[in-house]
């Protein structure tokens, strides 16, 4: 729904994005636009997925080319410059510190304060209880946010991170491949975590190479083959077989 004041502009944008890797071209000329809800990213091996959201997420700077939030042109070099605007990228392995707590994690760089007697010190019972709130949104079940990251499951640190980026307003989320590791209870789990976070009105990206999970997954379906952009459907009007055509150049 538009306002009077709403202009009408992806909260995410590309236009022309170029990267190569000595002679391998690995994105080319990609322009795209993401909405809040869902948006599933597939392609065969090598087609560029991980580049394109490593592009978005701060890690790769691209060769040419620009991305756009909310209709602004932005530049980042580093993962927390683009975590800074409400960009987060979430990696099983990358986004948590196993030696902090939970709450910690939730709140890594950006801890709460109080004043006891003029002095500033870190307020883990607010932590606590924020990032306890904050993982009850995601409907998951959790052990306690002072207990160690290390004692969590794949699927449990994933949804601390997931929390960290909606406590502090992320406005784009991008997830590679997040259920790889994933059994089968905490994927079906952590996918519903992820769906209720675009329905919350975040905008969500996820690659993924498990198609029947992306189109029951998805709002929009995008393809990729050798660093381009080939496809674009709802899951309703596509299929399998369509998909498939479209990854391996036979569509
Ligand atoms: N750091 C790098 N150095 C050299 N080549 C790279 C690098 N990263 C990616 N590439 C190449 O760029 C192309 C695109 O890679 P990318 O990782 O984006 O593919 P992908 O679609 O994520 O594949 P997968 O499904 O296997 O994860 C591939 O040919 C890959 O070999
Ligand atoms: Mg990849």
């Amino acid at each position: 729904m538009l306002d009077n004041n709403t202009v009408a502009v992806p909260r995410l944008a590309a236009t022309h994005l170029s990267k190569w890797y000595g002679h391998v071209g690995a994105l080319r000329e990609v322009s795209v636009e993401f909405w809040p809800g869902l948006t599933g990213i597939v392609g065969d091996n090598g087609a560029g997925k991980s580049t394109l959201l490593k592009i978005f997420s701060g890690f790769e700077v691209p060769d040419e080319g620009e991305v756009l939030l909310d209709g602004h042109p932005v530049a980042f070099h580093t993962a927390r410059a683009a975590r800074t605007v409400g960009i987060e990228s979430l990696y099983q392995s990358l986004a948590l510190v196993n030696t902090l707590s939970v709450a910690d994690n939730v709140f890594l760089g950006r801890e709460l304060y109080r004043r006891i007697l003029g002095m500033r010190v870190v307020d883990r019972r607010a932590m606590r209880k924020d990032a306890d709130d904050a993982l009850k949104l995601l409907r998951i079940s959790m052990p306690p946010s002072r207990v160690g990251v290390k004692q969590l499951s794949g699927g449990q640190r994933q949804a601390v991170a997931l929390a960290r980026a909606m406590y502090f307003g992320a406005r784009v989320v991008l997830l590679d491949e997040p259920t790889a590791s994933l059994g089968p209870r905490e994927t079906a789990a952590f996918l519903r975590i992820i769906r209720d976070t675009a329905d919350h009105g975040e905008t969500v990206v996820v690659v993924g190479h498990n198609l029947p999970q992306m189109l029951e997954l998805a709002d929009h379906l995008l393809v990729m083959r050798a660093g381009r952009i080939v496809a674009a459907f709802s899951p309703k009007e596509t299929s399998l077989r369509e998909l498939t055509d479209f990854m391996v150049g036979s569509a």
